[in-house]
């Protein structure tokens, strides 16, 4: 009994402390960062969460990576959500998360694109629609505020979020794309 209650109190903080990110306004601390390690660091915390997840990371990251001006534990916490999205939209029966980091230009802007494409069941064009959206969920257990803050982030980094579904590679799956400019 008692751990069912102290594995309930620890749902809702989390709850309640996603709830909070969301509402409250971001304070940025942008400092230029490579964001290899800080992918590292989100894909490690999910992979804890998940131990028996049958998930094979593929790291694609390119050797010149500019730095970008970002506050790193938003950021942190922007891949951890994109991962986490990932491991549970593969499930039980795992599947390939392939991450890759590279510098990009978004029109005459340069700066350095985070993908994360997954092989799971992928996210229909009406769904992509939505998904975006606060409490929108397809989970059981969802809240559905995991995208919203990742927009929001990203947004406050002047970036840009973007998802395909099927990925380019292969299999169905969903492609996200995260974009942070160089200045
Ligand atoms: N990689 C993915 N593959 C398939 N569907 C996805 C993927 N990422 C997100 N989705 C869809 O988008 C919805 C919204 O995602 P979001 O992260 O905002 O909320 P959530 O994961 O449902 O709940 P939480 O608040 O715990 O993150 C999900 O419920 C799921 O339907
Ligand atoms: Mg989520």
């Amino acid at each position: 009994m008692a751990g069912y209650i102290s594995g309930e109190v620890d749902r809702m903080n989390s709850l309640v402390s996603r709830f909070l990110d969301f509402a409250r306004p971001l304070s940025l601390e942008p400092r230029p960062e490579p964001l290899g390690p800080i992918v590292d660091r989100s894909l490690q915390a999910v992979n804890a969460r998940w131990p028996r997840a049958a998930v094979e990371v593929e790291r694609h990251y390119a050797s010149e990576l500019p730095l970008v001006p970002v506050d790193a534990d938003l950021c942190e916490q922007v891949f951890s959500n994109l991962a986490l999205n990932a491991y549970e939209a593969m499930g039980e029966k795992g599947g390939r998360l392939r991450v890759s980091i590279a510098p990009a230009a978004r029109g005459s802007r340069q700066g350095v694109e985070v993908r994360f494409e997954d092989s799971g069941p992928g996210i229909s064009p009406e769904l992509r629609e939505q998904i975006f959206n606060p409490f929108f969920t397809t989970k059981k257990t969802g809240v559905g505020l995991g995208l919203s803050i990742v927009a929001k982030i990203v947004d406050d980094h002047h970036g840009a979020i973007t998802v395909t579904s099927p990925a380019d590679g292969a299999g169905p799956g969903a492609c996200f794309k995260v974009f942070f400019p160089s200045g």
